[in-house]
């Protein structure tokens, strides 16, 4: 699914990157919210739904990542308004847009709640690796480019947090 950016008109952005290189950036950046919002999503309804004997521990490490992931997306968000996008905030724009999927209707036990996040953040991981590059090499967003690197150590550490629990 291609994803489709908006940039506003009204005021223009005059930080020494171009038009091109600003939709290219907001194009990159929308289809990581999406993705954002689509695990925040995931990992509330496993906050909601974990049981087991390890149900305590598991509903609290759950709320804290998806309290991460919240202000991730918030981030993510004014990241694209901050290079003059409309950033998507309806939830049909954020499943067209997202490259992770959901599982409507399944409740998986809590060693398949953590493998299904740790294979989403991972899946994140690998795109922000590629979109790092993108925006450095192709667009010259240095900004968005260490904005990008962070965003990605958060993911490999809440990553590493799901794989000890697998180990
Ligand atoms: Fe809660």
């Amino acid at each position: 699914m291609e994803t489709t950016v908006t940039t506003t008109a009204t005021t223009e952005v005059d930080i020494g990157l171009g038009k091109e290189s600003r939709e290219g950036t907001i194009k990159i950046l929308t289809a990581l919210l999406a993705d954002e919002y689509i695990l925040y999503t995931k990992t509330k309804n496993y906050h909601w739904n974990v049981t087991g004997p390890d149900f305590n521990e598991l509903h609290e490490f759950f709320g804290k990542q998806y309290e991460e992931l919240d202000e991730m997306v918030d981030e993510i968000a004014e990241r694209i308004r901050q290079l003059g996008g409309y950033a998507t905030g309806t939830l049909a724009e954020f499943i067209s847009n997202a490259r992770i999927k959901e599982e409507p209707g399944r409740y998986p036990d809590a060693r398949v709640m953590l493998s299904n996040l740790l294979s989403d953040h991972e899946h994140i991981i690998r795109a922000i690796r590629v979109d790092a590059e993108t925006v450095a090499g192709k667009y010259s967003d240095m900004g968005t480019n260490d904005f990008l690197i962070g965003i990605m150590q958060k993911h490999e550490k809440m990553a590493w947090m799901l794989r000890a629990y697998l180990e």
